[in-house]
């Protein structure tokens, strides 16, 4: 299954139809979603909006209406459903797998709709097809009334800020065309609805497979129904870009361009508000300001330009302004914050892992971010709250979290654009779950870095010595504390300023408090990269013995520190070996079951694969080990 690109834009739309779009130009643009089962008949209406559009080219036409011969549909002309449960494995299947974009257009608008699955192990799905969604039509089979799933998908809807929901009450051909049904489906779902906080919503009885209310209203078959159909309804409801453009003007720049000397313009998509010549602006997060001179775009200069257009802007003055900065109106900038609380919602199949970085994308600032263990998991079937410690594949939650720089954002129920984000595995480069800030735990400029007169350099220069980290990561037993302290004696006596910082003895202390979970290991060596940073900082080689199991951790750790100072030495002695001499009787319990989560036995350890050195205890003694490292760290400068 493809994991969606990006939760924000949608690279996919943007590219394939650009040419599409262009033949719309003037028309204003719609994203929907349909939420519902096959059994709700979602495909068909998909099929029917398409078809009626005539958005259907010749030899589809043609392909469906074979289809539809071999498949049998019963006294069925076309099976709407084959146009859009395009996949050949879904055919077989029967059901939706992925995010399908379709594109239509009417006389008065152009359309985007979402076509995602509606079962619960497809939420990311659905939350990748709405994030960018004006509206959402929820699909409810009039024979079965509002189920357990309309609930969940009116619920992911609310909570991805759609503001718009029709609720299609559809098949109303096979209950008779009957009204009561109707108004008590409208009913339940009134109750259940503002229950969540939805206050509005458009129900219109449909029949997808007949098309009734579909294209124009009323139909001859629900003359007690006096509203819009829906596809007349999909024309008039207001778009987000529009109701954006009453806010503060905001522009998260995505490019400089500079083709010489004489023209520096920012691009981006305005995401807020709007932006003439001789506005003063504020760039986000420095908080430069400055004037707009210009508003270049292909088609020349604009006096104006609003939100969801796509400008290049020019300043009056040479301000400093890079991709990821936000240009905002100056009297009234977004905030910027470097912790947050939000809501999550996890697309991968590998679980949060509160305290490892991730990269978090929000519009075009990519930053380092760190999530706490969440505080409650949402039970999207009940609503409940359940206490959690992390957050699985489809699981959402509120976390709060924290990024290496301050962002530029404003909250998502505020700006979706600008308070949706979503995390990247630094290392898989998975996009692993989207985002909603709720908002920020403090201003990022209420607290400040004191500058101190003593630098770094100076420490280091007294000390006559390059600062660095010297981490020793191996198993439990694989002589990195031995082989530490060796090569700590040997720099002593070279008179070397060191410190060497040993996991059994710093969880005596500072990380008394942590165990051996995965989060509790990750928060154990960020605390002690935070530390042995401090003692370079004071111009010291610092050593560490750690375990330090996961990988992507030890890279934090060396993304922390000035180039070259960062050493990472695996002691590679093999788990037998470790296991037979077994100091400390640890194995021994771990096997027994007496000791839970031991690294090795069923806690998993990722070897590094480049370290810049590597030893062990098998080959050589730990004192030759020592000479070793020694040896190859000596030349360094
Ligand atoms: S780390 O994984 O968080 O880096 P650390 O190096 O601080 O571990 O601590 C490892 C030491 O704790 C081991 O050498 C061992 O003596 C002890 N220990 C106790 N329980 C465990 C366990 N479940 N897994 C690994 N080491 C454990």
């Amino acid at each position: 299954m493809k994991t969606p690109s990006s939760f924000q834009t949608d690279a996919l739309i943007a590219e394939d139809i650009d040419a599409y779009l262009a033949a719309h130009q003037n028309k204003s643009l719609l994203r929907f979603i349909t939420c519902g089962s096959v059994d709700d008949g979602k495909s068909t209406l998909i099929g029917r909006l398409l078809y009626d559009s005539k958005m259907i080219f010749e030899d589809q036409l043609a392909a469906l209406e074979s289809d539809s011969k071999r498949h049998g549909t019963q006294g069925q002309e076309i099976d709407f459903a084959l146009l859009v449960d395009g996949l050949a494995a879904e055919r077989e299947q029967g059901i939706t797998i992925d995010v399908a974009y379709r594109f239509f257009a009417t006389e008065k608008r152009k359309f985007i709709v979402a076509d995602t699955p509606g079962h619960e192990q497809y939420t990311r799905n659905m939350v990748t097809g709405a994030s960018t969604a004006d509206l959402a039509v929820i699909l409810i089979d009039a024979r079965k009334g509002v189920l357990q799933q309309t609930r969940r998908h009116s619920y992911l809807v609310h909570l991805l800020g759609i503001r718009h929901v029709v609720l299609a009450v559809n098949k109303m051909d096979l209950v008779g065309y009957d009204r009561a049904v109707f108004d008590s489906i409208v009913e339940d779902y009134r109750a259940f609805a503002s229950s969540i906080g939805i206050t509005d919503f458009t129900a219109i009885p449909i029949s997808g497979f007949k098309g009734d209310n579909i294209t124009s209203a009323p139909s001859a078959n629900t003359p007690w129904y006096d509203g819009p159909a829906l596809i007349a309804h999909l024309e008039t409801v207001e778009v987000d870009s529009v109701a954006a453009q009453e806010q503060g003007f905001r522009m998260p720049v995505q490019w400089v361009n500079r083709p010489n000397l004489d023209f520096r313009g920012f691009a981006g998509q305005i995401a807020a508000g709007v932006v003439r010549p001789g506005d003063a602006v504020r760039i986000v997060p420095s908080g430069k300001t400055s004037t707009v001179k210009a508003i270049a775009t292909f088609g020349g200069d604009l006096a104006e330009a609003v939100a969801g257009q796509s400008v290049t802007i020019m300043l009056a003055d040479e301000v400093d302004c890079s991709r990821g900065d936000m240009i905002a109106s100056a009297g009234d900038p977004p905030q910027a914050s470097d912790q947050f609380r939000a809501t999550l919602v996890w697309m991968d199949e590998e679980a949060l892992k509160p305290g490892r970085g991730y990269w978090l994308k929000l519009g075009t600032q990519t930053v380092t971010a760190t999530i706490q263990p969440p505080e409650y998991e949402i039970d999207v079937n009940s609503l409940e709250h359940l206490a959690a410690k992390t957050l699985g594949l489809n699981g959402i939650g509120v976390a709060e979290f924290a990024t290496d720089r301050p962002i530029a954002f404003e909250p998502y129920a505020a700006n979706r654009q600008l308070g949706g984000f979503i995390l990247i595995d630094k290392f898989t480069n998975a996009t692993v779950a989207a985002g909603m800030i709720a908002f920020s735990l403090r201003r990022a400029d209420n607290v400040h870095w004191q500058p101190t007169s003593i630098t770094r350099d100076d420490h280091a220069g007294m000390k006559n010595q390059t600062p660095r980290v010297l981490w020793f990561t191996g198993l439990s037993g694989s002589g990195k504390s031995t082989i530490a302290n060796a090569v700590e004696k040997q720099l002593f006596l070279m008179n070397r300023h060191t410190f060497l910082l040993d996991g059994d003895n710093v969880r005596h202390g500072l990380n008394r408090d942590l165990g051996f979970t995965e989060t509790d290991r990750i928060e154990n060596i960020r605390r002690v990269s935070e530390v042995a940073r401090l003692m370079t900082d004071a111009g010291l080689i610092v050593l560490t013995a750690f375990i330090s199991p996961f990988r992507a951790e030890r890279q934090m750790v060396r993304e922390m520190l000035p180039q070259g100072e960062f050493i990472e030495i695996f002691v590679d002695t093999p788990l037998e070996v470790a296991e037979g001499r077994d100091v400390k009787g640890l194995y021994k319990k771990a096997r027994s079951g007496q000791l839970k989560n031991f690294t090795g036995i069923d806690s998993p350890y990722e070897a590094p694969e480049n370290p810049e050195i590597r030893v062990n205890t098998v080959d050589m003694t730990p004192d030759e080990a020592a000479r070793y490292i020694i040896e190859q760290i000596l030349p360094l400068k």
